[in-house]
């Protein structure tokens, strides 16, 4: 049984949470929805694509990495965290190639989810055009650098729920890169399989199972049926089911 011991506010409303929770995680949990990319129910939060940097007692904090503690004031979906929120997004977009009409993840990517979500209209920066290596070596999965945003989930759910830690990010600022834990730095060298959750947990269209192409047409995709605040919630409610069962 979950045990209640204090609130906190978020945007004025009274908030539960229990022991151990981040704020991230008693929002989700009561139905607010912080924005996150990096975030994911039940992997350790690694705080960073700042996305759900918040205001608590009028500091800024990442809500995602923050612990829950009683009497926090928190402000999140205000025009300012929003404004900072876009702008955080744009910068995704220009530092890697996304082109999203034409990558299999479209309506299933969460940073083109993001994107509307926040009301984003351009790119706003200029583009970085970066060259990034593809990964083609594996008979079922390919991995494309060039939409990759580091948000590190596929390295902490291959290592802390696969068990097999086949990513890693190396490299630091514009130098950072995703890398292949294997002899030749290739995935063919490496005991991924499709049915881990590294091989389906990418935001973006960076990690992609292949033959699987628009099997899912158009139209019939995850945020064209649910908005990006809809999708995180359920995540959280299907995390806690999980837990529970
Ligand atoms: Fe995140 Fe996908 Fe890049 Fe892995 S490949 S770090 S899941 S964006
Ligand atoms: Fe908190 Fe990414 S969700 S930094």
């Amino acid at each position: 049984m979950t045990t209640v011991t204090d609130t906190l506010h978020i945007d004025g409303e009274e908030i539960p949470f229990t022991p151990g929770q981040t704020i991230m995680d008693a929002a989700l949990m009561a139905g607010q929805y912080i924005p996150h990319l990096c975030h994911y129910p039940g992997l350790p939060p690694r705080g960073n694509c700042r996305l759900c940097v918040v205001e608590a007692n009028n500091r800024s904090v990442a809500a995602c990495t923050t612990p829950a503690t009683p009497g926090l004031q928190i402000r999140s979906d205000t025009p300012e965290l929003n404004e900072i929120r876009k702008a955080i997004t744009q910068m995704l977009f220009v530092e890697g190639n996304h082109i999203c009409p034409s990558c299999e993840k479209t309506g299933n990517c969460k940073l083109q989810a993001m994107a509307y979500h926040l009301g984003m209209l351009d790119d706003h920066f200029p583009q970085f055009y970066q060259r990034r290596e593809i990964d083609a070596s594996h008979p079922e999965i390919l991995l494309d650098r060039s939409r990759c945003i580091l948000c590190d989930l596929c390295v902490r759910a291959s290592r802390d729920i696969d068990q097999k830690n086949v990513f890693a990010i190396a490299g630091r600022g514009t130098d950072a890169r995703l890398i292949v834990n294997s002899p030749n730095g290739k995935l063919a060298d490496t005991p991924i399989a499709i049915t881990d959750l590294a091989a389906r947990i990418c935001p973006v269209g960076a990690i992609l199972i292949k033959e699987q192409g628009y099997q899912v047409p158009i139209g019939q995709r995850i945020y064209d049926q649910n908005t990006i605040r809809e999708t995180g919630l359920m995540e959280t409610i299907a995390k806690k089911s999980d837990d529970e069962v």
